[in-house]
């Protein structure tokens, strides 16, 4: 009923194409899907495992992972369960289940501030009702966030997150992009992270008007930069003394490392978090987790409104619940951490003898490629030294052997492996890792 059509040949392929750009801007459907290494965005044929086919036929070890979301792996079996339960119990859209409670039970047994749940579609919804939630709990409305963390892409948020170098220190701060009214940003306080100097100094001198402040704990959309010990301690303690909430975006950093995600990982619990990505398994899930006594202040018990039509389906209900039934195993973890012991150690030896200087920055099972610098980097302006003509090129040549790198449009971000990979590949990823940076000499 539903027959893929496959192009024949480079000029079919091509006209695809064109039919995209026709109708999709860009050709599409979110930005970012767009390759610059490639010119255009990856159309894809299907999926299985560690890697995808894209149109043309060509079949890709993938290093992206959806991002981090398909963190089992693409067509994980569970899915296929998923599918058929949901079709069964007649898809059920806009309606609670116990399959609802069970995962919320599940995941306040797994994360550390989780006394409540509610969930949402994309990480950028969920950032948005929790910002409300925050706003509405302490009664203040400025947000203090920091450089190179990102939190979706809507009006609260995509402020202050990755300005250019020379407008670091701008007040009010930098908009991401066009459409972004400059009396939304007049209320973030954007701050360099793993500085604990500035950010005192900041809350001191807006401690009135300030109720929130919002961390991304492993910093995955800069290249992986990681809380330098104590800073996330120090932002515990400044957000008690001064009756703020301190909320932890782990959309991202959910499960990369452990069930609890970086507050677990880290010691430092949150009043509230956001999670998803790989919560969903491949299906768009993700959470706004916390505390009772912020949550219970969701409509109905309170006066938060947070609703959807398509708030919480079912099939991502159930995907998520196959999600947190296998990273409960201890065998997930295991090959987890192996493949990741034999990743870095073969990266970091690639990043030594590498002519061209590159750095390779992890959480768990996603790192950083930054190029421009051999150094750690351990905030956005260090970050700033990264090549994204390099990255880009990086990605070309790593496509062309068959691995596929995500390029964002050269930035550094964040790649990963997956459940579904295997010794072999890693092997392999290595190995065209390093040829990759030695054609680029
Ligand atoms: C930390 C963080 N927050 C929020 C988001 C937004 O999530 P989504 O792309 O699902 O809207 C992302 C996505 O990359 C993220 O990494």
């Amino acid at each position: 009923m539903f027959e893929l059509q496959i192009p024949n040949g480079d000029a079919e392929l091509d006209a695809v194409y064109e039919r995209g750009r026709n109708v999709i801007p860009g050709g599409v459907c979110s930005s970012t899907r767009f390759n610059k290494a490639w010119g255009r965005g990856v159309y894809a044929s299907k999926a299985k495992g560690a890697r995808f086919w894209d149109l043309g036929g060509r079949e890709f070890l993938d290093m992206s992972m959806s991002h981090g979301a398909t963190l089992l792996g693409h067509k994980h079996p569970s899915l296929q369960q998923v599918f058929q339960t949901a079709w069964e119990l007649g898809g059920l859209c806009s309606l609670d289940t116990p399959f609802h409670i069970e995962l919320a039970e599940e995941l306040c047994r797994m994360i550390p501030c989780g006394e409540r749940v509610r969930f949402t579609g994309s990480g950028s919804e969920a950032t948005l009702h929790a910002l409300r939630l925050c706003r509405a709990v302490s009664g203040r409305d400025k947000i203090i966030r920091f450089h190179g963390h990102f939190h979706g892409y809507h009006e609260l948020t995509y402020i202050g997150g990755h300005p250019p170098a020379d407008q670091l220190d701008a007040q009010p701060p930098y908009r991401e992009s066009a459409g972004i009214p400059e009396s939304l940003a007049e209320l973030i306080i954007a701050l360099p992270y793993n500085d604990a100097e500035a950010l005192e100094s900041a809350i001191l001198r807006h401690k009135d008007d300030v109720g929130t402040i919002l961390i991304e704990p492993v910093d995955y959309n800069c290249g992986c930069i990681l809380p330098e010990p104590g800073f996330l301690e120090f932002a515990r303690k400044l957000a008690d003394t001064h009756g703020m909430l301190l909320f932890f975006d782990e959309i991202q950093s959910f499960a990369k490392k452990s069930p609890g995600g970086a507050q677990a990982d880290f010691g430092v619990t949150p009043d509230i978090c956001t999670i998803g990505k790989s919560l969903g398994a491949g299906l768009p899930l993700s959470a706004i987790i916390g505390r009772a006594e912020l949550m219970d202040r969701y409509a109905p018990l309170g006066n938060v409104a947070h609703s959807g039509t398509f708030n919480a389906p079912l099939t991502s209900m159930l995907s998520g619940l196959a999600f947190v039934r296998e990273i409960k195993t201890d065998g997930f973890w295991r090959i987890m951490e192996s493949l990741g012991d034999q990743l870095f150690r073969g990266l970091d030896e690639i990043a030594e003898r590498s002519p061209i200087p590159v750095r390779f920055q992890r959480h768990g099972c996603r790192f950083g490629i930054i190029f421009g610098t051999r150094d750690p980097v351990t905030n956005y302006r260090q970050s700033l030294c990264h090549d994204k003509q390099t990255m880009i090129e990086f990605c070309r040549q790593t496509t062309e052997r068959g691995v596929y790198f995500h390029d964002y449009g050269g930035g550094a971000c964040h790649h990963g492996y997956s459940l579904a990979h295997t010794a072999d590949d890693i092997d392999r990823i290595l190995n065209v890792t390093d040829d990759s940076l030695q054609a680029m000499c």
